[in-house]
């Protein structure tokens, strides 16, 4: 047993403070916590910590700020460049410390990157009941997303509380042993997060975001890419975007692009100053989503964008040749285009010329869940922690 573990006699009592501790650190884990930390604050018998890894460290700030999350203890861990082998074992003491100075009752991660992975292997070496949200999604095969869908299968064994997004994610974890009752099917945190904002998400006036729609007069796509497995690939997606440009007069596309410098120096050389390609900083998470509802077609690599834009209702190109959400592809909403550049030009074209295929693509639909997840999640923590 960890030695930060709270007195056993003590945990859990009715009625008794429980400490439900986040370990977070990319964009995205902070924006599908983001929702579940403010719903726990929210409610009595529970004390909120965090964990900010800072994997991300300007991108996860950016979340903060804009949905005011608490931060209990920041590692401000990110190097520029770094590997995976490097920030794990970073992460592995650093989060240890941490979870021994907070001793919560329970830590939860989200989805799987490496904060996630080893958030879930630090409250599992301490003895911590680990809590999952996003639990469930597998490509069944451990190259595709790399490392991720390992992350998510290693979590799934850590874990003692599994928050399935769907019914398809419960039938994942069940086909890998996962015990029934300790799977909940409460829909995606995330779609709380866009609940939450997207309604009042407009573009800041006087921004350079509201500077460069006000130039787009014709069809707007937005694009973003950052992918591990498709960093050999980064060139020949940011070429098969220039061909786009060429190929239709009307187009401009808004790329806030990624800070990793894999990333950046494929796209760089071949997209910076090319007239109607918008190249932007990452964009706060509300300013994102106000273009996303601006936007004619989305082009993405992003696991987060596949499950907003159905329930924003736009059309989306998945640059991967896999996915773990196919419930969007299944609504029809959402298309893989793969990885090759000739693929991507032939397709994204296809969908930009073809206005009734955006039309039916872009119908509302919306498999992830009906913005009240973090509730669930919630109740399911107060009847499993013992305060319910
Ligand atoms: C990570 C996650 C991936 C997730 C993605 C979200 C893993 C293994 N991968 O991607 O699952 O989809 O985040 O965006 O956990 N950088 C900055 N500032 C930032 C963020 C990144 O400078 O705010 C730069 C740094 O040089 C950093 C590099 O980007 O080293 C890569 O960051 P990293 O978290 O390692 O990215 P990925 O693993 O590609
Ligand atoms: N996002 C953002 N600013 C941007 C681009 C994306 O806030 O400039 C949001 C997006 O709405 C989604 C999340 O970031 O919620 C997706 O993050 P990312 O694509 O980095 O990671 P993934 O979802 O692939 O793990």
């Amino acid at each position: 047993m960890g030695q930060g573990r709270r007195d056993e006699g003590t945990k859990g009592l009715r009625g008794e403070t429980l400490r439900v501790c986040f370990v977070f650190g990319t964009r995205p884990e902070v924006i599908k916590c983001a929702p579940v930390i403010r719903c726990l604050a929210e409610r009595d018998g529970f004390e909120v910590q965090t964990v900010l890894t800072a994997q991300h460290r300007e991108m996860s700030d950016q979340v903060i700020d804009v949905f005011g999350v608490p931060v209990t203890v920041d590692l401000d861990l990110m190097r520029a460049g770094q590997t995976l082998s490097s920030l794990t074992a970073g992460l592995v003491e650093r989060v240890t410390g941490a979870l021994r100075e907070l001793m919560p009752d329970c830590v939860m991660v989200q989805g799987d990157t490496t904060s996630c992975f080893v958030g879930a292997l630090a409250g599992f070496y301490e003895g911590i009941p680990v809590g999952h949200l996003e639990a469930g999604l597998r490509t069944q095969d451990v190259r595709q997303p790399f490392p991720e869908e390992m992350n998510r299968r290693l979590v799934g064994s850590l874990a003692s509380f599994h928050f399935a997004p769907t019914e398809g994610a419960k039938a994942n974890l069940l086909q890998e042993n996962v015990a029934a009752d300790r799977i909940w099917v409460t829909g995606n945190t995330g779609i709380d997060a866009l609940r939450i904002v997207s309604e009042s998400a407009t573009v800041a006036s006087g921004s350079v975001l509201a500077d460069v729609l006000a130039g787009c007069d014709g069809t707007v796509m937005t694009v973003t890419s950052h992918r591990r497995e498709n960093q050999p690939f980064m060139s020949g997606i940011a070429s098969a975007i220039y061909e786009l440009i060429e190929a239709v007069p009307d187009l401009h596309v808004v790329f806030p692009v990624h800070l990793s410098p894999a990333v950046r120096d494929a796209v760089m050389p071949i997209l910076h100053g090319v007239e109607r390609c918008h190249l932007l900083e990452p964009l706060a998470y509300d300013q994102f989503v106000a273009l996303m509802k601006r936007s004619d077609v989305i082009l993405t690599d992003s696991g987060g964008i596949q499950e907003e834009a159905p329930y924003l209702g736009k059309p989306v190109l998945v640059m991967r040749r896999k996915t773990e959400r196919p419930e969007a592809v299944d609504a029809g909403t959402v298309m893989l285009v793969g990885d090759d550049q000739a693929t991507i030009f032939d397709r994204t074209l296809t969908l930009l010329h073809d206005g009734e295929m955006r039309e039916r693509m872009g119908r509302a639909v919306n498999p992830y869940g009906d913005g009240y997840a973090s509730d669930r999640v919630a109740n399911v923590l107060m009847a499993e922690l013992g305060t319910g």
